[in-house]
């Protein structure tokens, strides 16, 4: 029998300033935007920042409601508004990042798995990795993932919707 050992990469940096300029400002802009989040429930604030292949930079937060499950999470907002907006462009990167006054948030945000999927679709459509930026504001630690594809491992697939 054989045995295939598969492996799911991310890059783990001690600091934000490891971060290209670029890369920084985004999860900067994340954070600034995170502080307007409609969370009065959870009182976690999200923020999402995510840059379109002509440069423009789009940013949502979480917005939550008194019957919980129709809120939603900032990466989703951000990323419906991005493709609402510029159906056309793609996307280069997002950056994630979450604050509270409330508690402490010691580890970088890691996005839920419906955010992942959202973010995987725009990813196969577009035939072009996103990097994911995952940062948090009470710590300086971030993660970096090169692709959606390893955020969301063994996702499922549009091929098994065919003859395989
Ligand atoms: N939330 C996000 O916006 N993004 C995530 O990646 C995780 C969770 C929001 C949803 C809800 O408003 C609050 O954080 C607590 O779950």
């Amino acid at each position: 029998m054989k045995r295939i050992e598969h492996h799911f990469n991310y890059l783990e940096y001690d600091s934000r300033e490891e971060l290209s300029s670029d890369d920084n400002n985004l999860v900067e802009r994340a954070s600034v935007i995170s502080k307007q989040a409609y969370a009065p429930y959870s009182l976690f604030n999200v923020g999402a920042a995510l840059r379109l292949e002509d440069g423009n930079i789009v940013v949502g937060n979480n917005q939550e409601n008194v019957a919980y499950p129709s809120g939603l999470c900032a990466e989703r907002v951000a990323l419906f508004y991005a493709k609402s907006q510029f159906p056309d462009l793609r996307i280069k990167e997002i950056a994630i990042t979450a604050s509270s006054d409330k508690f402490t948030i010691n580890q970088p945000i890691t996005p839920c798995g419906a955010c992942r999927q959202a973010l995987l679709e725009y990813e196969n459509n577009q035939g072009q990795n996103i990097k994911i930026i995952l940062g948090s504001d009470q710590s300086e630690k971030v993660l970096v993932i090169n692709s959606v594809k390893n955020l969301l491992p063994l996702s499922f697939e549009e091929v098994k919707l065919k003859n395989q």
